[in-house]
This record gives C-alpha cells, sequence and structure tokens, in this order.
C-alpha cells in the first residue's frame, strides 16, 4: 500500500441524504460540493465556483448539472462548465476539480487525493445477508482518526468509560494474541470476562457458550470489532472514519448481528443502547483532544497492553510518507487484567 492517507475511499455521506439538493462536504480541510448527475450518480466537485468563487453547495441541481448559486453557472458532474446561463455563446473551456465519487454498501464514498487510487472502497461485512440484522450510525467526533480507531479498538477504556453498561472490570488476566497483517492488525482476545455489564446480560448467551472476540484495525482508517459464539451468535462493528480536518473525524459505524427472526426486535434496543455508549467516547474523546490542543499537540504514553495503538501509529505514519508501515505476519502475546 505505496499510497497516501488521502488516496484511499472515504464515506461521504450516507446515500439516502444526498437527494435534490448538493450537499457542502468537508473532508482533509478541503470543501467539497457534492451533488447527483444526469443519471443519478454521485459527483464530487471543489466547492467554489471559478467564476467569483462562490461556493457551489449553495446551488441547486438543475437536469443533473450543478448551478452556482451566483450566476448560475451550470457544471456537470466531472467539473466541465456546460452552461452560462446569461451568454447565448459555448461557455469557455473551465473545468472545477473533481474527485472521484461512487456509491456502496448505502454510502457515497470520495477519494480526496490527486495520486493512484484504491480499487473499490472497502466493504462493510455481513450487510443484507441472510439471518443477519444492521443498522448505522454517524457520529461526529472532536478528535483525530487516531484516536478515533484506537479508542474503538481499546478494550481496557471499556471498564471506566462505559462501567456497567459494557465492561466491569473483574481484573481477571486476560490474553491476547497480536498480529500483523498485509492492511492492518488484529488482536485476539482469551478468556475475557463477560459478566455484571448491560451489554453482555441482553446479549450474551451465558458464560458457558464460549465466545471468539477480535478487535482488527484495517489501514488507512477502519476499526472492526467481532464477536461470535458457539450457539450461532454473533456481533459484528465496522467503523469507517472520514477526517474532517486535522481535529474532527466524521465516523461511519455499522452494527450487525446474527439473531435471525429476533434480529429487528434486538435492534430495537441494541440501537439507542450504542448510542448512549458511542456518545461516552465522544465525550471522553472530545475533552482529551481539548487537552491536547492546549497543549500544542498529543504527547502519548504506550503501553504494551495498549494493544493496537502502535500498529495503527506506523501505518498512519508510513501512509502519511513517514516510514515504512509494521511487516505483516508478525505475531506477539500481551497479558492483561480487564
Ligand atoms: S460565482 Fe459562480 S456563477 Fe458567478
Ligand atoms: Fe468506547
Amino acid at each position: 500500500m505505496g499510497r497516501m492517507l488521502e488516496d484511499h475511499w472515504y464515506i461521504a455521506c450516507p446515500s439516502r441524504k444526498l437527494k435534490r439538493q448538493p450537499l457542502a462536504l468537508e473532508i482533509f480541510g478541503r470543501k467539497l460540493a457534492l451533488f447527483r448527475d444526469e443519471g443519478g450518480r454521485p459527483a464530487a466537485l471543489e466547492d467554489c465556483c471559478p467564476h467569483r468563487n462562490a461556493s457551489l453547495s449553495g446551488g441547486r441541481v438543475v437536469h443533473g448539472r450543478l448551478a452556482c448559486p451566483y450566476h448560475g453557472w451550470e457544471f456537470g458532474g466531472e467539473g466541465r462548465l456546460l452552461r452560462v446561463p446569461y451568454a447565448p455563446e459555448q461557455p469557455p473551456a473551465c473545468r472545477v476539480k473533481h474527485y472521484p465519487c461512487v456509491e456502496q454498501d448505502g454510502y457515497v464514498w470520495v477519494c480526496p487525493g490527486d495520486g493512484e487510487l484504491t480499487a473499490a472502497p472497502m466493504v462493510f461485512p455481513h450487510l443484507n445477508l441472510p439471518g443477519w440484522t444492521s443498522f448505522r450510525m454517524e457520529t461526529l467526533f472532536h478528535a483525530t482518526v487516531e484516536a478515533c480507531l484506537e479508542n474503538f479498538l481499546d478494550c481496557p477504556h471499556a471498564t471506566h468509560v462505559h462501567r456497567y453498561w459494557f465492561r466491569t472490570p473483574t481484573a481477571r488476566p486476560v490474553k491476547a494474541v497480536v498480529r500483523t497483517l498485509e492492511d492492518g492488525a488484529v488482536t485476539e482476545y482469551f478468556q475475557e470476562p463477560r459478566e455484571k455489564s448491560l451489554v453482555w446480560s441482553l446479549l450474551s448467551p451465558g458464560k458457558t457458550v464460549s465466545m471468539k472476540h477480535t478487535d482488527r484495525y484495517l489501514a488507512p482508517a477502519t476499526s472492526r470489532v467481532d464477536y461470535s459464539f458457539d450457539d450461532g451468535r454473533a456481533y459484528s462493528i465496522t467503523s469507517s472514519c472520514t477526517p474532517v480536518d486535522d481535529r474532527h473525524t466524521r465516523v461511519f459505524t455499522v452494527i450487525s448481528f446474527r439473531r435471525g427472526w429476533l434480529g429487528p426486535l434486538v435492534r430495537l434496543f441494541f440501537h439507542p443502547l450504542s448510542r448512549i455508549i458511542i456518545n461516552q467516547d465522544v465525550r471522553m474523546l472530545n475533552q482529551a483532544q481539548e487537552n491536547i490542543e492546549a497543549r500544542g499537540g498529543p504527547d502519548f504514553l504506550a503501553l504494551e497492553q495498549d494493544v493496537l495503538f502502535r500498529p495503527i501509529m506506523e501505518w498512519r505514519r508510513a501512509l502519511r510518507g513517514e516510514g515504512e508501515p509494521p511487516q505483516a505476519d508478525r505475531e506477539w502475546q500481551v497479558e492483561l487484567k480487564l
């Protein structure tokens, strides 16, 4: 993966949000205007009209062309100027920068970079699979992508931030096996406690049924947490991070679970419960980011028990052009108490 961070697909918005009106989007600190062309395909243009620099996202869509709100110049999905409503002749050759844009898994994805493009966006596992039920969440964090990813893949914080909701400290030893992969890193946990937590008393089939739990980082900006049980139940949480700027991250989460016909019923309580838990993380990360900004930058200590912190940081540094990603297929064990 020799590409830079920007040369990957990021979620711009859920498909259903992009209708007849254009949308403004900020990604990597760049302002983009999103709209649907004549064929209904999503398109992303730099949000600045070449005429007098008005924001194109404040305009409207006319026959699949994006019309600027100031003097009505109309642009196609590839950014070409197609019509100037007050000039009788062909418009001059003029183009607004456009960005690759596709639709997949119910999201509009955009690639904000100028380099070589990743072939396709990553796929959300389990969406629309028989027996599985899913729901989606969108959350704005005042935090970096790195902080979000690490938080989503960090077990120890759950006994504090989500105490009684998701995890309660038992101080029991837990073994974690960490492995680096071609596209990230994965941790598998063994002998993990599940008692005294609201989530587990609602979702877990009891201590006698064995559970497999893996946390996975997929470069550049995705986390995936999977729980599966012997009796066929399974839960999977995938979060794709879109950097708004270098201090804000918009996170698109798909939660899927295999509970057969009970799925829609489980979703009824699982969805609001997940919202409460994510908001606990939002508060913690927002507050940490305020401290980081007040101090002029992060100053982190990393323990071996912060298992995926280093792989995430090394990958992200490599994708900024600073060093190499961690070598794949290395494996090590870590002892924790949870
Ligand atoms: S500024 Fe866009 S048409 Fe004039
Ligand atoms: Fe959390």
